[in-house]
C-alpha cells in the first residue's frame, strides 16, 4: 500500500468508536499524508446532523446508502459518496459497527485485494487476525489484509499479562490468570442500555469464562502462546470506565519493586493514586485526545499487592475506548506505511500518560 497510490481511510459508523476515530484522522490527515477521510452513514437523523457537520468541518467526507442520499440531503447533510464507491476508493476501511462480519460477508470480500487493509472491532470475532498494539505487532506481515482489533478489555487483560507475566522476552511465567471485568452500563454517548443495579454475566466458555479471556488467549496464541487465561464479567450501572480485578499467579517469584519497574517501563501502562473512575475519566476528558487517554489500562497503585511471593493482585480502569482506538490507528497506518508505521504514530505520544 505504500508508493505513489493514494491513502484514503474510510471508517463505517459513527458511534462511540467511530466519532472519534474519524476526527483523529482528519486532525493528523496532514502529518499522516492522507489523501482524504471519508465515512459512511447508515441512518439519516436529525440528532446526529450536528455530527456529521462537526466532522465535515474537520475535512471529513459523508458516504451514505444510494437509496439514502435524498434524505441525508432533506435533512441538510450533504453527501459526496455512495457506500460502496466510497470502499472502492479507499485504502483501509475501518469498520466501526457491531457487525463488521457481516459486512465483510456482503462488502469487504468482493473489494478484497488491490493491497487494501480492512480493521473490524471487539465484537467481531473471526473477522481478521486479532491485534493490539504492542502485544502482538511481530504476528503480523504483508499478507494480513483483515485486523480485528480486540476489544477495550481484551486490550486491558493482554497489557496486564504482557507486562507483568511475560515480559519483552516472552517469558514462560504464567500459572494462571484470572479477571473480572466490572463493565460499566454503557457510554456517555449512548442513550440506551443503562441499566439501574449490578447484572451478573454467564461464563458462556467453558475453558475462558467469557469473550474477555478468550479473546486474550487468541490473542496471544498468534505469537504462538497458550496461556491459561479465565475471566468473569458484570454490568456496572456507570457511564464511567470499566474496572478489572486481576489476579495473576506466576510460575517464578517476583517482588513488589520488579512489579513495579516493568509497570513504569511500559509506556502503554499508567499508573495512579486516584481511586475513582470518576477522576480518572475527568482527567482524560481534560487532557486526552478526544477526550481519550490512549494508555491500554490505568493501574491503582494503591490497590496492587503481591499474595504469597508469585501472585499479583490488582484493580485497574480500561480507559473508556482509548486503547481500541490507538490499535486502530496503528493497524491503518501500518497498512499504509509498512516500514515505517511505528514513526508515524508518535504524534499519538502525548497522550500516553506515565501518571494520571
Ligand atoms: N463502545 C466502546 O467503548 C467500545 C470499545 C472498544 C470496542 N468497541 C467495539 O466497536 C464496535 C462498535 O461499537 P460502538 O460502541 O462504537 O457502537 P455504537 O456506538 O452503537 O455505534 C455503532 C455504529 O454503527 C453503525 N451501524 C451500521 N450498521 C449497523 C447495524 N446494522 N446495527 C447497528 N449499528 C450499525 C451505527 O449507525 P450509523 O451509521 O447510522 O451512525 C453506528 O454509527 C463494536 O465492535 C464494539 O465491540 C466498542
Amino acid at each position: 500500500m505504500s508508493g505513489t497510490k493514494k491513502k484514503i481511510v474510510h471508517v463505517v459508523g459513527t458511534g462511540t468508536i467511530g466519532e472519534p476515530l474519524i476526527g483523529i484522522l482528519s486532525t493528523f490527515r496532514q502529518q499522516w499524508g492522507l489523501d482524504d477521510v471519508t465515512f459512511h452513514k447508515r441512518t439519516p437523523l436529525l440528532t446526529d446532523r450536528s455530527k456529521v457537520h462537526a466532522l465535515a468541518h474537520k475535512g471529513a467526507k459523508l458516504a451514505v446508502d444510494k437509496d439514502r442520499w435524498g434524505k441525508f440531503k432533506d435533512m441538510g447533510m450533504e453527501p459526496t459518496f455512495e457506500a460502496e464507491e466510497a470502499i472502492e476508493r479507499a485504502s483501509v476501511i475501518i469498520d466501526c459497527t457491531p457487525v463488521g462480519n457481516e459486512n465483510k460477508e456482503k462488502l469487504y470480500n468482493k473489494y478484497a485485494g488491490n493491497g487494501r487493509g480492512f480493521i473490524a472491532q471487539g465484537s467481531e470475532f473471526g473477522f481478521g487476525k486479532m491485534y493490539a498494539r504492542g502485544i502482538n505487532d511481530k504476528a503480523f506481515n504483508g499478507k494480513d489484509q483483515f485486523v480485528q482489533v480486540v476489544s477495550c478489555n481484551t486490550h486491558n487483560l493482554a497489557v496486564l499479562i504482557d507486562t507483568l507475566a511475560l515480559g519483552p522476552e516472552k517469558e514462560d511465567n504464567l500459572e494462571e490468570g484470572l479477571f473480572v471485568c466490572m463493565r460499566r452500563a454503557n457510554d456517555l454517548s449512548q442513550e440506551g442500555d443503562f441499566i439501574p443495579a449490578p447484572e451478573v454475566g454467564k461464563h458462556e466458555d467453558s475453558r475462558f469464562g467469557t469473550h474477555q479471556g478468550r479473546d486474550a488467549h487468541h490473542l496471544f496464541e498468534t505469537m504462538g502462546l497458550d496461556l491459561p487465561i479465565y475471566s468473569s464479567a458484570i454490568k456496572l450501572n456507570t457511564q464511567y470506565m470499566h474496572t478489572i480485578h486481576f489476579n495473576l499467579r506466576l510460575k517464578r517469584t517476583v517482588t513488589m519493586d520488579e512489579i513495579m519497574r516493568r509497570l513504569k517501563a511500559n509506556g502503554r501502562v499508567a499508573l495512579t493514586n486516584k481511586k475513582s473512575s470518576a477522576s480518572v475519566f475527568s482527567f482524560g476528558r481534560d487532557h486526552g485526545l478526544f477526550g481519550r487517554i490512549l494508555n491500554q489500562t490505568v493501574i491503582v497503585t494503591q490497590a496492587l499487592a503481591l499474595k504469597g511471593d508469585n501472585e499479583i493482585v490488582g484493580m485497574c480502569f480500561t480507559p473508556q475506548d482509548g486503547n481500541s482506538l490507538s490499535s486502530s490507528l496503528a493497524a491503518t497506518l501500518r497498512f499504509l506505511y509498512p516500514d515505517s508505521f511505528e514513526k508515524q504514530l508518535d504524534v499519538l505520544k502525548p497522550y500516553f500518560f506515565q501518571e494520571i
